[in-house]
């Protein structure tokens, strides 16, 4: 019995309402999850929401609310955008969940206990908005390296992690495993960045400066930095440290997404984390790049944010997913464009799929009654080899995590089955009463749409249900589906309704 595949999304802060990068973040991953599905293996796809620390204070504190009622509102707001898009996950974590708490502080009692966390002063800089610390050196101009906007100085007592005892075993391990961190270009600036000398992580604040957070165990007067408590959701929402059948037959992970601006807490903070826990190494730490508008991350604190829900209201959730899937390589910036989005719409989408499923099933309306005929057969099934190839690319560009590879190679087919139509003219065979021609051709057409709905199914979700309903198939195909020929004569297949209708 192979492991089963376990990804996870980042958790995303709640001090606002998700914009399109938290969605992108989240589609990716569940493409991921959709396609293992599809290959027939079992998956455990979490994602969640990180809840404690600065930030989310400060978010409650500004519409005058406590903290836990201001997250308890705002965590069923991002449940409802991965409702809407098609996110299909398998658990949802909260760091406020008690049993995430428990083994937070659990996990620090037993690095606690392996000398891995001591006590000491702190001095430096931070960045609230970003909640970081920087030291002297690393300021820049006297601000924020990161978001260049003003630090205050503190010194206090806290809890620290010594990260500096793993840094050696970091490097050797990253340069041993080359999949660990992806892309490579990510992989280098992280060995780049650990070059340096490691400062141990500040792991706690002070509750008389902020008192959302998880208490640090026998010092409540300390509550746990966030990232450190929230890095802990991979494995405490599978069931880590209760010796549970769960945590070991899902870790370790198989894919942790991250954006790249949190590159640096996945692929150095968590991986030490783990090792000195004597926890297995996740497979791969995958970073993907930024929406940008005008070169600008798209953010909240930027005030730049496009929202997914108005999004999905005018063009539909396979609109979306589709342009944030296929318009950047994975790992690249990307510059968000709605008239590119409604573009690519008009195009790929209406043109070329749209068109395709509904003249496949128009002509067969019309010359069959709607009817798949049976005919003699036929020796040469131009499309059925293109198809075959499609899977096998598909396949190729998921494991390489190239969704856009493989949407291109899924549209490689869509445009080859157009210019079939164009090239056969069963208009013409019809007046032409060639039949038995006329049936090849439009099966041969609809195979070719049959089993695109079969692929399409862990990209566009929505229109892979739309076509599979066409044919009497279940939602959910697996590969197993994925057979050419399967379609019996006298099926009846309506002509169904237009995929996507074109935009203005
Ligand atoms: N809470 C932390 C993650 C903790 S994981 C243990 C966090 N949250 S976040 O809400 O700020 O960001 C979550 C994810 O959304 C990150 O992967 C981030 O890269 C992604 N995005 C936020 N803005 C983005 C864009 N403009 N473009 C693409 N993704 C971006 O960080």
């Amino acid at each position: 019995m192979n492991k089963p595949f376990y990804i996870t999304t980042p958790l995303y802060y709640v001090n606002a309402r998700p914009h399109i990068g938290h969605a992108y973040t989240t589609i990716l991953c569940d493409t991921f999850a959709r396609f293992h599905r599809f290959l027939g293996e079992e998956v455990f796809f979490m994602t969640g929401t990180d809840e404690h620390g600065t930030k989310i204070d400060q978010a409650a504190k500004a519409q005058g609310k406590e903290a836990k009622l201001y997250v308890d509102e705002m965590v069923p707001v991002f449940k409802k955008l991965w409702d809407i898009i098609g996110i299909r996950y398998d658990h949802f974590i909260r760091t406020t969940d008690p049993s995430h708490q428990e083994i937070v502080q659990t996990i620090l009692k037993r690095l606690e206990s392996k000398r891995d966390i001591y006590k000491g002063n702190y001095k430096g800089w931070y960045c609230t908005p970003c909640e970081s610390f920087w030291t002297q050196l690393q300021l820049a101009g006297g601000k924020c390296p990161d978001c260049r906007r003003d630090v205050q100085e503190l010194c206090e007592e806290n809890y620290f992690f010594k990260l500096s005892n793993y840094q050696l075993w970091l490097v050797d391990y990253i340069g041993k495993h080359p999949g660990f961190v992806l892309p490579k270009t990510r992989q280098n600036e992280i060995l780049t960045f650990l070059e340096q000398p490691l400062e141990d992580l500040c792991i706690t604040r002070p509750r008389s400066r902020l008192s959302w957070g998880i208490s640090y165990p026998e010092s409540p007067e300390y509550v746990v930095y966030v990232w450190f408590d929230a890095l802990i959701n991979y494995v405490s929402g599978i069931e880590y440290s209760l010796a549970t059948q769960k945590f070991s037959s899902f870790w370790p992970a198989d894919v942790h997404m991250v954006g790249k601006d949190i590159l640096r807490q996945h692929a150095v903070y968590w991986p030490i984390m783990l090792k000195a826990l004597d926890i297995e190494m996740p497979q791969t730490v995958l970073a993907h790049g930024w929406w940008t508008i005008e070169g600008s991350k798209v953010s909240k604190s930027r005030g730049n944010t496009v929202d997914p829900f108005e999004i999905v209201n005018r063009y539909g959730v396979d609109a979306l997913r589709y342009y944030l899937l296929h318009e950047v390589k994975l790992g690249f910036d990307g510059s968000y464009s709605e008239d590119l989005l409604v573009e690519r719409f008009n195009s790929d989408l209406a043109n070329d799929l749209g068109n395709l499923v509904l003249r496949a099933t128009s002509m067969l309306d019309r010359y069959f009654k709607g009817k798949i005929p049976s005919t003699a057969g036929q020796d040469h099934s131009p499309l059925k080899k293109k198809v075959s190839e499609m899977l096998e690319i598909v396949r190729n560009q998921m494991r390489d995590f190239q969704p856009e590879g493989a949407i291109d190679a899924i549209w490689s087919v869509v445009r080859e089955a157009n210019r079939f139509v164009e090239q056969k003219k069963p208009w013409v065979l019809a007046r032409e009463r060639q039949q038995d021609e006329l049936g090849n051709v439009l099966i041969e057409l609809l195979e070719t749409v049959r089993l695109l709905g079969v692929i399409l199914f862990p990209f566009l979700p929505m229109s892979s249900r739309k076509i599979l309903q066409l044919f009497g198939m279940k939602d959910d195909p697996t590969v197993k589906e994925f057979k050419w020929g399967t379609l019996k004569p006298n099926t009846q297949i309506d002509k169904g309704e237009p995929l996507f209708p074109k935009v203005e």
